[in-house]
């Protein structure tokens, strides 16, 4: 394991994870024996807006029906079950953190979307995939905790088929200083490597990917935006601390200290 991967690990582990989703859903009504794709999506979507980013950057993606798909830092699996659910697509996803792994799985189960979706513990950039496997792979707020993006990027130009689309959402390095701790994928700076929207295109580019552009600003929501109201929001897999950081991400990005992107690199033909 790469040097940060062991405080990373550290910074997602709730412990007792899925007791705590059993109870949010209670307190929401929900029977937590019979949940949905839709229930959950209203807590497993981990990055900002939620269940509508995902929606979203799927559709500025325009991720074909029933295409293959890696989703790469995957978490609790909420994007990976609307791809399976909404889009009918086939999914792999792998994510670092083994007991996001193990809930993943079981939410997968539950739903009815296990044999559309398999979950292992995997590292961005060492894919245990063979070349050429994926039409898509899509990333949501993963960058952020991975220092070597060039392994990550070469990672995932190896494994799309050619043509094949890489989507990244994720904050970016701002001009006006360092972003304010706690932040949702990291409390202190040992965990975040950030870099400047114009490096992270760069480094797409030197990767090999072509058609590299910046499409977050057709987007109504951004990645570093909060949930939206009236949902459960990401508490029960992030931490009760949630909103702080969720709120000192949104006031970074006001600052200009973050920079949302949403991203789409082609695998040239
Ligand atoms: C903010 S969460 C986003 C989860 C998911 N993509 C989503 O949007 O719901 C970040 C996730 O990235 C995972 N992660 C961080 N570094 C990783 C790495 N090097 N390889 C794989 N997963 C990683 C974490 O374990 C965590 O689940």
């Amino acid at each position: 394991m790469a040097n940060e991967t062991v405080p990373v690990v550290k910074h997602y582990t709730r412990n007792n994870l899925m007791e705590r989703i059993r109870t949010a859903l209670v307190e929401a009504d929900y029977d937590p024996d019979q949940p949905t794709v839709e229930m959950l999506s209203e807590l497993d979507h981990l990055h900002g807006g939620g269940y509508a980013t995902t929606r979203t950057q799927a559709r500025l993606a325009n991720i074909p029906h029933g295409c293959h798909v890696l989703d790469a830092g995957c978490g609790i699996g909420g994007p990976s079950r609307y791809l399976a659910g909404r889009l009918g697509c086939t999914v792999e996803a792998i994510d670092l953190t083994p007991e996001y792994v193990e809930i993943a799985r079981q939410l997968n189960e539950s739903v009815g979307l296990g044999d559309r979706i398999s979950v292992q513990i995997g590292n961005v950039t060492e894919l245990p995939f063979e070349d050429e496997s994926f039409d898509v792979v899509l990333c949501q707020n993963v960058t952020m905790n991975v220092a070597d993006k060039p392994a990550m990027f070469a990672e995932a130009l190896r494994v799309l088929k050619p043509g094949g689309l890489y989507t990244i959402s994720h904050l970016a390095e701002g001009p006006n200083g360092p972003p304010i701790y706690p932040l949702p994928w990291a409390r202190t700076p040992e965990t975040s490597f950030l870099e400047t929207p114009l490096k992270i295109l760069d480094l797409l580019s030197q990767a090999g990917f072509s058609a590299v552009e910046d499409v977050a600003q057709q987007s109504s929501t951004k990645p570093g935006e909060g949930s939206p109201p009236r949902t459960i929001g990401a508490a029960p897999a992030m931490g009760d601390d949630i909103v702080v950081r969720t709120g000192n991400s949104s006031q970074s990005v006001r600052d200009g200290r973050l920079i949302p992107m949403i991203i789409l690199a082609r695998r040239p033909s």
